[in-house]
């Protein structure tokens, strides 16, 4: 799926926000592995990304010929600063209108209306490709996302209690979230 807008920041800077091509694996895989040690929000430990760039690159373009999924890759000044998208939840015909999101954006671009522009950009992708719900998992106290997702309208359905357990043995619950487009 394709997608291009170009916006000024709250700071004036311009972002270029665009689909994720197979010349973005690099970056892609650094802004994965940064934000996944910058908070303990993310679904991996970075040193669990252990994708070459080689592989990176076939999946990003299959995602980019997909009719199904999206990554949309938000570029600051030349620096890929972060990255949103969805794939389907599964293949059965019961849940194809089903999507679920990610999103990740570098702590030193956060504030700046990265994550909104990319936020707004994913929900236009989404309903374009005929999806009905976008679904996410979110920490329970990770404020920061669950203000974003709840300015676009996700609700929360569900709390998954001990979601996450991380390496020092504790727990974090997960609210369960869905926009319905
Ligand atoms: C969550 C995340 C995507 C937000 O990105 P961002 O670029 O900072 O988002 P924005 O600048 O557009 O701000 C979005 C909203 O966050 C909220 N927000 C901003 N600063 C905040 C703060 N200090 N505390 C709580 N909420 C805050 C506001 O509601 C803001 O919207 P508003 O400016 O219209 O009021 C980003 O922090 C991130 O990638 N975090 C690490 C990875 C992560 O947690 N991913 C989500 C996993 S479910």
């Amino acid at each position: 799926m394709d997608y291009y807008r170009e916006l000024t920041l709250q700071n004036g800077q311009t972002c270029i926000l665009k689909t994720a091509s197979a010349d973005d694996a690099a970056d892609v895989l650094r802004n994965l592995r940064l934000t996944s040690q910058e908070t303990d929000n993310m679904l991996r430990c970075a040193d669990e990304i252990t994708l070459t760039e080689e592989q990176e690159r076939v999946y990003l373009a299959g995602v980019e010929r997909s009719s199904d999924a999206i990554l949309i890759c938000a570029v600051v000044d030349g620096v890929l600063a972060g990255a949103a998208g969805f794939n389907p939840v599964g293949t059965a015909e019961r849940c194809r209108h089903r999507a679920e999101f990610g999103i990740s954006v570098q702590r030193k671009f956060w504030g700046m209306g990265i994550g909104t522009a990319a936020l707004a950009a994913v929900v236009d992708a989404a309903r374009q490709a005929g999806y009905e719900q976008l679904e996410l998992d979110v920490v329970v106290s990770n404020r920061r996302a669950i203000a974003l997702y709840q300015k676009f309208g996700f609700i929360k359905y569900g709390l998954h209690p001990g979601g996450f357990r991380y390496r020092d043995g504790h727990y974090e619950d997960l609210f369960l979230m869905l926009l319905p487009l």
